[in-house]
C-alpha cells in the first residue's frame, strides 16, 4: 500500500467514526446511560485516532512535500498548509474541555462544539481527499505509485564538463521532459554526477544519455 492510500484508508476509519459519533449526538440519545458512555468511547478514540492521523501526516507528508525536489508538488503543499485550520491543537483543547470526566452528558455547548470539532475534520478529510490528493498524484504520478508495480529503476550520468548552478537547473530540466523520467538529482556537492530515476517500460538509460549530450555537454554512464 503506498502512502497515500494508507491516508485514505485512515480517513475512511476517521469517517466512520463520525458518523457513528453523530448518531449519538442528541439529547435523548444522550440521556440513556450507555449511550453517554458509548459517546465517551468514541469520541476519546476519536480524538486518539485523530492525534495520530494529523501527527503522522504532519511528519511523514508535509515536511517531504515541502522539500520535493518537483517545484509544483512544493507550491501545492504550501498553498495548502497555509489555508489549513490548526487541527491538531482544536482536538487538544476539545478533548480537555469535554473527555476529562470519563463520561458525557448533554448540553447545547457539549453539542455545539462536538459537532464544530467533527465538522472542521470532515472538513479536513474532504479538502486532502479531493483537492490535495488527486493533485499530488498527478503531479508525481509514477512516484505515488507502488514501486512494485512500476519497477523503477535509477541510472548515473556523470557529466564532465563543470557546469554553474544555472546551466545544471537547465539541464536537469530538461532531463525530466523525457517520458518516463521520475526524478533527477544533480546536487552542488556533486556537480558531475546526475542521479535520475526512470520506468523502464518507458524510456532507456540510452536515451536519458542522450537528452543530458543533445544539451551540449559531454557525459557518459556510470556504472554499466
Ligand atoms: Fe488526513
Amino acid at each position: 500500500m503506498n502512502q497515500i492510500e494508507e491516508y485514505r484508508r485512515q480517513h475512511r476509519e476517521l469517517s466512520e467514526f463520525v458518523a457513528m459519533v453523530r448518531s449519538l449526538l442528541d439529547e435523548n440519545q444522550l440521556k440513556i446511560e450507555a449511550n453517554a458512555r458509548l459517546a465517551y468511547e468514541k469520541l476519546s478514540g476519536l480524538a486518539e485516532t485523530v492525534r495520530n492521523h494529523l501527527s503522522g501526516e504532519d511528519k511523514g507528508l508535509y515536511p517531504k512535500l515541502l522539500v520535493d525536489e518537483d517545484p509544483k508538488v512544493k507550491a501545492i503543499a504550501w498553498g495548502f498548509i497555509r489555508n489549513e485550520s490548526p487541527l491538531r491543537k482544536e482536538f487538544e483543547a476539545y478533548a480537555r474541555r469535554w473527555l476529562k470526566s470519563g463520561r458525557v452528558q448533554y448540553s447545547d455547548d457539549f453539542v455545539r462544539d462536538t459537532t464544530e470539532v467533527l465538522d472542521a475534520l470532515i472538513k479536513r478529510i474532504d479538502k486532502e481527499e479531493k483537492e490535495l490528493f488527486p493533485r499530488l498524484e498527478e503531479a508525481k504520478a509514477d512516484l505515488f505509485r507502488s514501486k512494485k508495480m512500476v519497477d523503477l529503476v535509477d541510472v548515473t550520468v556523470h557529466i564532465d564538463e563543470k557546469l554553474d548552478h544555472s546551466r545544471r537547473e537547465t539541464l536537469v530540466g530538461k532531463v525530466r521532459e523525457e517520458d518516463g523520467v521520475v526524478s533527477v538529482a544533480l546536487h552542488d556537492e556533486k556537480p558531475h554526477l546526475m542521479i535520475v530515476e526512470y520506468n523502464p517500460a518507458q524510456t532507456s538509460s540510452a536515451n536519458i544519455l542522450k537528452r543530458v549530450t543533445s544539451q551540449g555537454v559531454h557525459a557518459e554512464l556510470v556504472g554499466l
